[in-house]
């Protein structure tokens, strides 16, 4: 039978035949390896080992998590955008990080995991979300480094995931990568803007870079040695480049556009090496990073606080939508009857 799925039993296939041979997951497997070693694509209805289930739930529940807490420290801006203009920016690029959350919700549930299962590890502490979104937004020019930097570097890590071995998640990505590029312009382009300024606004610029620099390093994740989970997640193809193959390539691409900027970049030890044909960086203060993830950043607290208390307000909603499809359930049935 002609199916898009890998897992449903061939009803003809003869007794004794080589695959019956074989235990069946085993057979299951191979199949699998055989996919990621061609770099195919692993669909939500397709055999895949459990480990690898677990591991991009794990992974796309995250992603989601810091898409929807990623937009409180620039929604908090949109009341004081100082124009027309960066309103209406600022407004579409909240309202596309929500986008991005709930596609990748989506993503994940095709795994078998259920949204209010997410949000519940979300809400109580349990899930991770993106260390960069603990820090506080202080001034209009964290707006512009936020979509400079911070969406920069989600970029660089985002754009190898349009190739992840799981087909929902680098189709998400996809079009989430796309939206991202805009919101890196945009802040890039805001931050040009306010280095045209008063000194005031120039000052602001650098005290914005160099209060996120560091973060932003530490966003790609801990080092490649120290980083539990890389081995397997580029084995399996949801990884394609390593955390710390994707900070050198962030580190070089942001000097020049920092040149262009004209702000300096917070690192004494950042300069450009001849023999590695890459730029050599400063050590990144891991304990602060691992003190952040696990909970005891400067907005941790703040962040779980806000999405706790919309998930609260919002449940006439959610009972209002779900009374509403209850109702229509009915009165198609009635009809059908
Ligand atoms: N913040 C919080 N936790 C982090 C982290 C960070 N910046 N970097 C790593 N970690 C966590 C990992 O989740 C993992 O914890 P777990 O095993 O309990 O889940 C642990 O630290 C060890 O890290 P690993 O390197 O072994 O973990 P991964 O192989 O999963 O790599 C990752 C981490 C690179 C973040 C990877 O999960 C990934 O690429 N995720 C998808 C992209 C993503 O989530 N980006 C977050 C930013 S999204 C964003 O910025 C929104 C945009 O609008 C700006």
């Amino acid at each position: 039978m002609y199916t898009q799925s890998f897992n449903v039993p061939d009803a003809d296939a003869k007794p004794g035949t080589p695959l019956k041979a074989v235990p069946h997951d085993a057979a299951l497997q191979a199949h699998f390896d055989a996919v990621v070693d061609a770099d195919g694509k692993i669909e939500p209805r397709d055999w895949m080992p459990d480990a690898y289930r677990k591991t991009l739930v794990r992974q796309i529940s995250q992603h989601a998590h810091s898409e929807i807490v990623g937009m409180l420290p620039e929604g908090n801006w949109i009341s004081r955008a100082p124009s027309l203009k960066r309103k209406a920016i600022l407004v579409a690029k909240v309202q596309d990080e929500g986008g991005h959350g709930l596609y990748l919700y989506s993503a994940a549930e095709t795994l078998g995991t259920s949204r209010d299962q997410m949000f519940e590890a979300l809400h109580s502490g349990k899930a991770k979300y993106s260390s960069i979104f603990n820090y506080p937004t202080l001034t209009w020019a964290d707006v512009g480094v936020v979509g400079w930097l911070v969406d920069g570097a989600a970029i660089m890590n985002q754009i190898p995931l349009c190739r992840c071995s799981f087909g929902p998640y680098a189709r998400a990505m996809i079009r989430v990568c796309k939206e991202e590029s805009f919101h890196q312009r945009q802040g890039y382009e805001a931050l040009l803007t306010m280095m045209q300024g008063t000194e005031e606004q120039k000052a602001m610029v650098q005290d914005a870079v160099n209060r996120w620099w560091w973060k932003c390093l530490a966003m790609f994740g801990p080092p490649d040695a120290d980083s539990p989970n890389s081995v397997q997640g580029m084995r399996w193809g949801i990884k394609r480049i390593s955390n710390d193959d994707l900070r050198q390539k962030f580190v070089d691409a942001t000097v020049p556009q920092a040149e262009v900027l004209g702000v300096t970049l917070p690192d004494p030890d950042l300069k450009w090496n001849e023999a590695r044909g890459h730029h050599d960086h400063g050590q990144i203060d891991w304990d602060e990073f691992w003190a952040v993830v696990n909970g005891d950043g400067p907005c941790n607290k703040e962040r779980l606080a806000t999405r706790v208390k919309a998930w609260n307000d919002g449940a006439w909603v959610r009972d209002a939508a779900l009374a509403h499809a209850a109702r229509q359930q009915a009165r198609a049935m009635k009809e059908a009857a």
